[in-house]
Protein backbone atom coordinates (compact mmCIF):
# COMPACT_ATOMS: atom_id res chain seq x y z
CA UNK A 1 0.00 0.00 0.00
CA UNK A 2 1.33 3.14 -1.01
CA UNK A 3 -0.04 6.50 1.47
CA UNK A 4 0.27 9.58 0.58
CA UNK A 5 -0.47 12.00 3.34
CA UNK A 6 -1.29 15.30 2.57
CA UNK A 7 -1.38 19.03 4.14
CA UNK A 8 -5.52 19.27 4.35
CA UNK A 9 -8.62 17.91 2.55
CA UNK A 10 -8.14 20.37 -0.38
CA UNK A 11 -4.09 19.07 -0.97
CA UNK A 12 -6.24 15.13 -0.91
CA UNK A 13 -8.55 16.22 -2.88
CA UNK A 14 -6.11 17.31 -5.48
CA UNK A 15 -3.85 14.20 -5.36
CA UNK A 16 -6.33 11.78 -5.69
CA UNK A 17 -7.88 13.99 -8.33
CA UNK A 18 -4.54 13.78 -10.13
CA UNK A 19 -4.38 10.04 -9.86
CA UNK A 20 -8.04 9.55 -11.91
CA UNK A 21 -6.54 11.75 -13.95
CA UNK A 22 -3.35 10.10 -14.87
CA UNK A 23 -5.11 6.94 -15.52
CA UNK A 24 -7.66 8.59 -17.63
CA UNK A 25 -5.33 10.12 -19.95
CA UNK A 26 -3.00 6.94 -19.83
CA UNK A 27 -6.42 5.04 -21.21
CA UNK A 28 -9.42 7.08 -22.61
CA UNK A 29 -11.73 4.01 -22.21
CA UNK A 30 -10.86 3.85 -18.18
CA UNK A 31 -13.49 1.75 -16.51
CA UNK A 32 -13.90 3.57 -13.01
CA UNK A 33 -15.55 2.47 -10.09
CA UNK A 34 -16.71 5.47 -7.88
CA UNK A 35 -17.41 6.28 -4.20
CA UNK A 36 -20.32 8.85 -2.77
CA UNK A 37 -20.24 10.12 0.40
CA UNK A 38 -18.73 13.70 1.60
CA UNK A 39 -15.17 12.38 1.56
CA UNK A 40 -14.52 12.24 -2.43
CA UNK A 41 -16.74 15.80 -3.12
CA UNK A 42 -13.57 17.52 -3.25
CA UNK A 43 -11.97 15.32 -5.64
CA UNK A 44 -14.90 15.68 -7.96
CA UNK A 45 -14.78 18.99 -7.97
CA UNK A 46 -11.32 19.16 -9.18
CA UNK A 47 -12.06 16.43 -11.67
CA UNK A 48 -15.14 19.02 -13.06
CA UNK A 49 -12.13 21.55 -13.10
CA UNK A 50 -9.86 19.64 -14.66
CA UNK A 51 -12.55 18.75 -17.65
CA UNK A 52 -13.55 22.16 -17.94
CA UNK A 53 -9.86 23.70 -17.58
CA UNK A 54 -7.72 21.15 -19.35
CA UNK A 55 -10.13 19.11 -21.50
CA UNK A 56 -9.94 15.58 -19.36
CA UNK A 57 -11.91 13.66 -21.41
CA UNK A 58 -14.49 11.51 -19.90
CA UNK A 59 -16.57 10.27 -23.48
CA UNK A 60 -15.28 7.28 -23.27
CA UNK A 61 -15.23 6.30 -19.93
CA UNK A 62 -17.31 3.71 -17.94
CA UNK A 63 -18.04 4.04 -14.15
CA UNK A 64 -19.77 1.57 -11.98
CA UNK A 65 -20.43 3.28 -8.50
CA UNK A 66 -20.14 0.92 -5.52
CA UNK A 67 -23.11 0.72 -3.74
CA UNK A 68 -27.12 2.49 -3.51
CA UNK A 69 -29.56 2.74 -0.67
CA UNK A 70 -32.77 0.03 -1.27
CA UNK A 71 -35.81 1.47 -1.48
CA UNK A 72 -34.76 4.89 -2.98
CA UNK A 73 -35.50 5.81 -6.53
CA UNK A 74 -32.75 7.14 -9.01
CA UNK A 75 -33.92 10.64 -8.89
CA UNK A 76 -34.60 10.66 -4.68
CA UNK A 77 -32.34 13.38 -3.85
CA UNK A 78 -30.82 11.01 -1.18
CA UNK A 79 -30.04 8.58 -3.56
CA UNK A 80 -26.37 7.90 -4.71
CA UNK A 81 -27.57 8.03 -8.27
CA UNK A 82 -27.95 11.27 -7.85
CA UNK A 83 -25.82 12.37 -6.11
CA UNK A 84 -23.08 11.47 -8.36
CA UNK A 85 -25.30 13.29 -11.04
CA UNK A 86 -25.44 16.25 -9.11
CA UNK A 87 -21.63 16.22 -7.93
CA UNK A 88 -19.98 14.94 -11.34
CA UNK A 89 -21.65 13.45 -14.02
CA UNK A 90 -23.84 16.17 -15.01
CA UNK A 91 -20.62 18.43 -14.95
CA UNK A 92 -18.35 16.70 -17.57
CA UNK A 93 -18.45 14.69 -20.82
CA UNK A 94 -19.31 11.21 -19.71
CA UNK A 95 -21.99 9.35 -21.79
CA UNK A 96 -24.76 8.52 -19.82
CA UNK A 97 -24.89 5.03 -21.06
CA UNK A 98 -21.21 4.11 -19.57
CA UNK A 99 -22.81 4.84 -16.21
CA UNK A 100 -23.92 2.48 -14.14
CA UNK A 101 -24.75 3.02 -10.25
CA UNK A 102 -26.96 0.02 -8.44
CA UNK A 103 -30.38 0.65 -8.95
CA UNK A 104 -31.93 1.17 -5.20
CA UNK A 105 -35.53 0.84 -6.18
CA UNK A 106 -35.00 -2.69 -8.43
CA UNK A 107 -38.02 -5.30 -8.06
CA UNK A 108 -35.55 -8.32 -7.70
CA UNK A 109 -32.44 -7.13 -5.47
CA UNK A 110 -30.87 -10.71 -5.94
CA UNK A 111 -31.31 -10.71 -10.02
CA UNK A 112 -29.86 -7.05 -9.96
CA UNK A 113 -27.05 -7.89 -7.97
CA UNK A 114 -25.79 -10.62 -10.59
CA UNK A 115 -26.68 -8.21 -13.36
CA UNK A 116 -24.53 -5.44 -11.86
CA UNK A 117 -21.35 -8.02 -11.41
CA UNK A 118 -21.69 -9.45 -14.80
CA UNK A 119 -21.84 -5.54 -15.99
CA UNK A 120 -18.70 -5.04 -14.51
CA UNK A 121 -16.95 -8.32 -15.89
CA UNK A 122 -18.50 -7.80 -19.75
CA UNK A 123 -16.52 -4.14 -19.33
CA UNK A 124 -13.70 -5.87 -18.82
CA UNK A 125 -13.38 -5.11 -14.64
CA UNK A 126 -12.32 -2.07 -13.39
CA UNK A 127 -9.27 -0.64 -13.38
CA UNK A 128 -9.05 2.11 -10.94
CA UNK A 129 -11.60 1.92 -7.52
CA UNK A 130 -12.21 4.92 -5.84
CA UNK A 131 -13.35 4.28 -2.23
CA UNK A 132 -14.12 5.87 0.75
CA UNK A 133 -13.85 4.47 4.40
CA UNK A 134 -16.71 4.62 7.25
CA UNK A 135 -16.11 5.28 10.44
CA UNK A 136 -16.75 1.22 11.13
CA UNK A 137 -14.05 0.44 8.62
CA UNK A 138 -16.51 -0.20 5.84
CA UNK A 139 -15.74 0.08 2.30
CA UNK A 140 -18.65 0.34 0.12
CA UNK A 141 -21.20 -0.72 2.33
CA UNK A 142 -19.38 -3.69 3.50
CA UNK A 143 -20.44 -3.48 7.07
CA UNK A 144 -18.19 -5.64 10.00
CA UNK A 145 -18.38 -8.91 9.39
CA UNK A 146 -18.77 -9.01 5.78
CA UNK A 147 -16.73 -11.94 3.95
CA UNK A 148 -13.69 -10.74 2.45
CA UNK A 149 -15.17 -12.84 -0.98
CA UNK A 150 -18.07 -11.25 -0.97
CA UNK A 151 -19.84 -10.09 -4.05
CA UNK A 152 -22.18 -7.64 -5.05
CA UNK A 153 -25.29 -8.00 -2.65
CA UNK A 154 -27.93 -7.17 -0.48
CA UNK A 155 -26.49 -5.57 3.34
CA UNK A 156 -28.32 -4.69 6.03
CA UNK A 157 -26.40 -1.65 7.56
CA UNK A 158 -25.17 -0.88 10.85
CA UNK A 159 -26.73 1.08 13.49
CA UNK A 160 -23.31 3.34 13.49
CA UNK A 161 -23.76 3.87 9.58
CA UNK A 162 -27.16 4.39 9.58
CA UNK A 163 -26.79 7.47 12.57
CA UNK A 164 -23.19 8.73 10.64
CA UNK A 165 -25.05 8.84 7.70
CA UNK A 166 -28.77 10.35 9.06
CA UNK A 167 -27.30 14.07 8.31
CA UNK A 168 -27.98 13.83 4.67
CA UNK A 169 -31.73 12.81 5.70
CA UNK A 170 -34.85 14.84 7.77
CA UNK A 171 -34.62 12.32 10.36
CA UNK A 172 -32.52 9.14 11.65
CA UNK A 173 -36.07 7.19 10.44
CA UNK A 174 -35.70 7.99 7.01
CA UNK A 175 -32.23 6.32 6.66
CA UNK A 176 -32.86 2.90 3.96
CA UNK A 177 -31.83 0.05 6.57
CA UNK A 178 -30.50 -1.73 3.64
CA UNK A 179 -28.19 -1.35 0.28
CA UNK A 180 -27.21 -3.27 -2.63
CA UNK A 181 -22.91 -3.07 -2.31
CA UNK A 182 -20.28 -4.30 -4.24
CA UNK A 183 -17.98 -7.10 -2.28
CA UNK A 184 -15.18 -6.98 -0.85
CA UNK A 185 -14.08 -9.45 -3.23
CA UNK A 186 -15.62 -7.70 -6.14
CA UNK A 187 -13.82 -4.63 -4.83
CA UNK A 188 -10.50 -6.74 -4.32
CA UNK A 189 -10.80 -8.01 -8.24
CA UNK A 190 -10.49 -3.75 -9.75
CA UNK A 191 -7.08 -3.70 -10.86
CA UNK A 192 -5.84 -0.42 -8.81
CA UNK A 193 -7.46 1.07 -5.73
CA UNK A 194 -7.99 4.09 -4.39
CA UNK A 195 -9.00 4.98 -0.84
CA UNK A 196 -9.45 8.73 0.43
CA UNK A 197 -9.97 9.48 4.62
CA UNK A 198 -9.90 13.26 5.94
CA UNK A 199 -10.99 14.55 9.51
CA UNK A 200 -9.93 13.43 12.67
CA UNK A 201 -13.21 11.36 13.33
CA UNK A 202 -11.21 8.48 10.56
CA UNK A 203 -7.94 8.66 12.42
CA UNK A 204 -8.16 5.51 14.91
CA UNK A 205 -9.72 3.18 11.85
CA UNK A 206 -7.31 4.52 9.41
CA UNK A 207 -4.40 3.70 11.48
CA UNK A 208 -6.36 0.33 12.35
CA UNK A 209 -7.19 -0.43 8.36
CA UNK A 210 -3.26 0.77 7.29
CA UNK A 211 -0.95 -1.13 10.31
CA UNK A 212 -3.61 -3.38 12.25
CA UNK A 213 -4.25 -7.13 11.04
CA UNK A 214 -6.58 -7.98 8.58
CA UNK A 215 -9.99 -8.67 9.89
CA UNK A 216 -13.61 -8.55 8.40
CA UNK A 217 -14.63 -6.83 11.14
CA UNK A 218 -12.90 -3.92 8.83
CA UNK A 219 -13.47 -4.47 5.51
CA UNK A 220 -10.82 -1.87 4.46
CA UNK A 221 -7.88 -3.76 5.86
CA UNK A 222 -9.15 -6.02 2.62
CA UNK A 223 -6.92 -3.42 1.25
CA UNK A 224 -3.83 -5.13 2.48
CA UNK A 225 -4.63 -7.92 0.34
CA UNK A 226 -4.02 -6.27 -2.99
CA UNK A 227 -1.36 -5.39 -5.15
CA UNK A 228 -1.97 -2.03 -6.33
CA UNK A 229 -3.16 0.11 -3.50
CA UNK A 230 -2.73 3.86 -2.78
CA UNK A 231 -4.50 5.72 0.39
CA UNK A 232 -4.61 9.13 0.17
CA UNK A 233 -5.14 11.10 3.65
CA UNK A 234 -5.03 14.59 4.82
CA UNK A 235 -3.36 15.19 8.32
CA UNK A 236 -6.30 14.84 10.57
CA UNK A 237 -7.02 11.44 8.91
CA UNK A 238 -3.19 10.10 9.16
CA UNK A 239 -2.71 11.82 13.02
CA UNK A 240 -3.06 8.14 14.74
CA UNK A 241 -0.36 6.46 12.33
CA UNK A 242 2.85 5.41 13.59
CA UNK A 243 5.06 4.78 11.02
CA UNK A 244 3.95 8.38 9.15
CA UNK A 245 8.24 8.61 8.63
CA UNK A 246 8.38 6.34 6.58
CA UNK A 247 5.03 6.98 4.62
CA UNK A 248 6.74 10.69 3.64
CA UNK A 249 10.34 8.84 2.95
CA UNK A 250 8.89 6.93 0.64
CA UNK A 251 6.71 9.98 -0.97
CA UNK A 252 9.55 12.03 -1.17
CA UNK A 253 11.63 9.81 -2.70
CA UNK A 254 9.83 8.88 -4.96
CA UNK A 255 11.64 8.66 -8.35
CA UNK A 256 14.25 6.28 -6.28
CA UNK A 257 11.75 4.37 -5.08
CA UNK A 258 10.57 3.80 -8.52
CA UNK A 259 13.21 3.27 -9.76
CA UNK A 260 14.34 0.67 -7.26
CA UNK A 261 10.37 -1.47 -6.99
CA UNK A 262 9.40 0.08 -10.30
CA UNK A 263 6.15 1.45 -9.36
C1 LIG B 1 -20.25 5.34 -0.40
C2 LIG B 1 -19.36 4.37 0.23
C3 LIG B 1 -19.06 4.44 1.69
C4 LIG B 1 -18.38 5.78 2.06
C5 LIG B 1 -18.08 5.84 3.55
C6 LIG B 1 -17.49 7.16 3.95
O1 LIG B 1 -20.40 5.08 -1.77
O2 LIG B 1 -18.91 3.49 -0.45
O3 LIG B 1 -18.22 3.39 2.04
O4 LIG B 1 -17.21 5.91 1.32
O5 LIG B 1 -19.25 5.59 4.29
O6 LIG B 1 -18.42 8.18 3.78
P1 LIG B 1 -18.01 9.71 3.98
O7 LIG B 1 -17.09 10.05 2.86
O8 LIG B 1 -19.31 10.47 3.87
O9 LIG B 1 -17.37 9.81 5.32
Amino acid sequence: MEIIIAKNYDEMSKISAGIIACEIRKRHDLVLGLATGDTPIGTYNALVDMHKKDGLDFSKVKSFNLDEYIGLAPLHPNSYNFFMRENLFKHININSENVYVPQGNTDDPEEFCLWYEEQIRKAGGIDLQVLGIGSDGHIAFNEPGSSLASRTRVKALLKQTIEDNSRFFDKIDAVPRFAITMGVGTILEAKKLLLIASGKKKADVVAEFIEGPVTSQITATALQLHSYATVVLDLDAASKLKRTEYYNWVRDNKQLVQKKVGR
